[in-house]
């Protein structure tokens, strides 16, 4: 591990992606995963509104949305942080017909990074995607990510990322809703310290209001044979209300907001009934539904380069 915390947080994402370098792909999108990989069709949809050709996967795994993305008419580019990922992405690229140049090691922060691949005839990438890569960022680095993001694309090109939402805490009654709740809506720091002004002690119903919630769940994810897990690193959920003025303010038009994931009720009830979850789950997937807001685990924003 380094002494420098961005580089030691780095080497845990490298840690914990290269352990699911071989499996993430059959673990989280093929034909064996939990949950299908809905948002690869909204992604498809959006790819195919902006007629996009050339296009740059950022954060790309093992080409694992490149494979069902691929198709005669697209040219597909993607780099990533683990050197693990990008050796199976090229695996893979050999079988779909993706030149092997077309894969290289980067961090999306870094706007080198952006340019270490083959150039690109015209006026650069048609479309960029960033998906799984914005929990991992520090939010003082988001801004620079974004903004290699829209640097990178063409002008009137397109610009998908993906993040997990922050709201659905206010449906899944968990550990995630207590940090939200006690975080980012009540601020109990402030209350606290306001509470001290006034002469009064506000810990017994804070410790209250974190009781609401069964915050053994969900289980945390840890790692194994030295790898971290995914709850041992930086991953981070984002709130699509602040999101979208954010993603607007750094130059993008036609910003939407696509919700997947749904969720028929509180994902600890699924056990209960998982066959019946899932199927439920898969009926409310409309991306444009407000309940999306709050009963969606993750969401796309997009928007065109100004
Ligand atoms: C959840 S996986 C997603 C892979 C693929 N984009 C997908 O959606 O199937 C996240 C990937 O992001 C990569 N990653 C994390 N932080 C990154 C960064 N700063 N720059 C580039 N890639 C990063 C990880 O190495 C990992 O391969």
């Amino acid at each position: 591990m380094k002494d420098d915390p961005k580089l030691a947080k780095r080497d845990g994402i490298r840690s914990c992606y290269t352990s699911w370098s071989q499996s993430y792909f059959d673990t989280y999108l093929g034909d064996a995963a939990d949950y299908p990989p809905v948002h690869v069709a909204l992604i498809d949809k959006l790819l195919k509104q902006a007629e996009a050709r050339a296009i740059l996967d950022v954060g790309c795994g093992p080409a694992s949305m490149m494979r069902m993305l691929h198709n005669v008419e697209r040219d597909l580019f993607g780099f990533d942080l683990t050197p693990a990922m990008v050796d199976e992405a090229k695996i893979v690229g050999r079988e779909t017909g993706i030149p092997e140049e077309n894969f290289w090691v980067g961090d999306a922060t870094d706007p080198n990074s952006y340019t270490s691949g083959p150039v690109i005839p015209g006026n650069g990438y048609d479309a960029l995607i960033c998906s799984g890569v914005l929990p991992h960022i520090d939010d003082e680095e988001t801004t620079p990510l974004f903004q290699n993001l829209r640097n990178t694309v063409k002008p009137g090109g397109l610009v998908i990322v993906e993040a997990r939402n922050q709201l659905f805490s206010l449906f899944s009654l968990n550990r995630y809703s207590r940090d939200f709740f006690l975080n980012d809506l009540i601020r109990a720091d402030e209350l606290k310290a306001s509470a001290e002004k006034s002469g009064d002690d506000p810990s017994k119903v804070l410790t209250a209001v974190e009781q609401l919630f069964k915050n053994e769940q969900p289980p945390l994810r840890t790692g194994d044979n030295n790898a971290l897990g995914y709850d041992e690193i930086t991953s981070n959920t984002h709130n699509p209300l602040l999101l979208k003025p954010f993603f607007e303010g750094l130059g993008f038009r036609e910003v939407f907001l696509d919700f997947y994931h749904f969720h028929p009720l509180p994902p600890m009830f699924e056990p209960e009934f998982p066959d019946l979850f899932r199927q439920l789950s898969l009926q409310m997937e409309h991306s444009r539904d407000w309940r999306g807001y709050f009963m969606a685990s993750a969401f796309l924003i997009s928007g065109i380069r100004e």
